[in-house]
């Protein structure tokens, strides 16, 4: 069936599309965070090099080998490797951003709610201490779960063009414009200079080997690899698409936002409290979003008044569900794109069939967070007691994605070749061939960046799993 398979239109449509996966909630609050808190510049350095050095061949591996076979992840796996023990690699592609869409989704869920509560005069409320806490274990999130699940469902289903990539179109140029300005308001505010500095001034004695895990990671989740969405989406590119350049191009986006993000934060942060130490942040981006930055947007009634401050908020939040959700389709893509390829089942067919299946899985992960006992209190590990949302955090976010991200490098370097990862590149770049680039991506490809995420793999689960550090960072 691979003649029919859908297609982008444009390589701008493709462009957007994977850089609507890229940027997310990563890149808007999770990054600024992490890079003032770790040495500001010199942690923008370290990422920037992790993206280069070790994401971008990864990036170009996933969507040479999605070009390649035109299939889903486990299509991918299994039309190369046949029945060989490859096929677990295949599963674990399909599997983890089924896991990670639910993890994911139940965020979404929760931005959509302070969307509709700071459009509708309720800032106020918002910035409140109990609010978050109550309005996760209200019954309002299920209609919210509902209206998310209604837009993913419209985009979706109409398919990569008319869908995937005509959302992308929409909400990607609307996200940029909506971050400068808020950059650009937020820069005018007093002291917001101070914040610049904190964001940017690098100071090298933070780094030590844990941040640079740290940068890893953050990199790693934010370009969205090892989840098997650069295989889905290379299967709908043009042979003679440019991939190194289109690779660079989306790096570029997700990177240029992550850094325009902390523009925006770190200034906000210290024009609402000039003494405030950044240090002192909360590492989660689930805590600053919903109960940190509210406050932080309150306070500009003083200056704005009531509504001018709802107003910044509302923007705020939309910027941040946008970005939230195009990463939610590119990730539901890749089990539509597998039930399609594998079962033959129409686009529509499909997707109701995950719906449901996520969407239990959703509301399950949403009631863990008190509202049903034995979900809240699912298991003991490492000496405490895990919900079932934290569980699909540990296992498929910080354990499973190096793992599938190492998996990858090994099986095109060494089972689908070198060569033909190197012609299915050259197929749309005749230049590559011989550049110290195609000689560097088969290099690190194929050395140490598997043995770096098997190493991140191995330590994530001794820490997690037993409470043991086995190298030291
Ligand atoms: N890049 C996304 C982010 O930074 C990660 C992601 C992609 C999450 C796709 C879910 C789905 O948030």
């Amino acid at each position: 069936m691979s003649e029919n398979r859908e297609q982008f239109g444009s390589r701008l449509g493709f462009i957007l599309a994977a850089a609507g996966s890229a940027v997310g909630i990563g890149n808007l609050v999770g990054f600024p965070v992490n890079a003032a808190k770790n040495g500001g510049g010199a942690f923008l350095l370290i990422y920037a090099l992790c993206v280069v050095l070790l994401c971008l061949p990864v990036m170009l591996a996933e969507l040479s080998l999605g070009r390649h076979t035109k299939k889903d992840p486990l299509g991918a796996y299994t039309s190369i490797a046949g029945n060989s023990p490859w096929r677990i690699a295949g599963w674990l592609s399909l599997v983890t951003p089924f896991m990670i869409a639910v993890f994911y989704s139940v965020i979404t869920i929760w931005l959509l709610g302070y969307v509709v509560n700071a459009a509708t005069g309720n800032l106020d409320q918002l910035a409140a201490p109990d609010t978050f806490g109550n309005f996760i274990n209200s019954n309002s999130i299920f209609l919210y779960l509902a209206a998310v699940a209604t837009i993913i469902f419209l985009i979706l289903a109409g398919g990569v063009q008319d869908g995937i990539e005509r959302a992308a179109k929409v909400l990607m140029p609307l996200l940029f414009v909506f971050l400068i300005a808020l950059v650009i308001f937020v820069l005018s505010l007093d002291n917001a200079w101070a914040g610049v500095r904190y964001y940017m001034v690098p100071d090298f004695s933070k780094i030590t080997g844990s941040v640079i895990n740290g940068a890893l990671s953050q990199a790693f989740f934010s370009l969205s690899l090892g989840m098997g969405i650069l295989i889905t989406y290379g299967s709908y590119m043009n042979p003679k698409e440019d991939l190194p350049g289109a690779t660079k191009m989306v790096a570029l986006c997700d990177t240029g936002v992550a850094f325009a993000a902390g523009l925006l934060i770190l200034p906000a942060v210290f024009s609402f409290n000039p003494n405030v130490n950044p240090e002192e942040l909360s590492d989660s981006s689930v805590s600053l979003i919903f109960t940190f930055l509210p406050k932080i947007f309150l306070a500009l009634q003083g200056t704005l008044g009531y509504v001018g401050a709802s107003i910044v908020a509302t923007t705020f939040f939309t910027l941040v569900f946008f970005a939230a959700i195009t990463s939610l389709v590119s990730i539901i893509e890749v089990p539509t794109a597998s039930l399609m390829d594998a079962r033959r089942y129409s686009r529509k067919k499909s997707l109701l069939i995950l719906g449901i299946t996520m969407g239990l899985l959703t509301i399950a992960s949403a009631l863990s967070f008190g509202k049903v006992g034995f979900l809240t209190e699912l298991v003991n590990y490492a000496g405490a007691s895990r919900s079932l949302f934290d569980i699909i955090i540990d296992t498929f976010y910080d354990t499973i994605l190096p793992l599938n991200g190492a998996l990858v490098c090994l099986f095109v370097i060494y089972r689908w070749r070198k060569t033909n990862f190197n012609d299915e590149v050259e197929q749309g770049n005749p230049n590559y061939k011989g550049t110290f680039l195609e000689r560097y991506v088969n290099f690190s490809v194929g050395t140490f960046i598997p043995v770096i995420l098997f190493l991140i793999f191995i330590n994530t689960v001794a820490q997690k799993y037993f409470g043991v550090s086995l190298i030291a960072l």
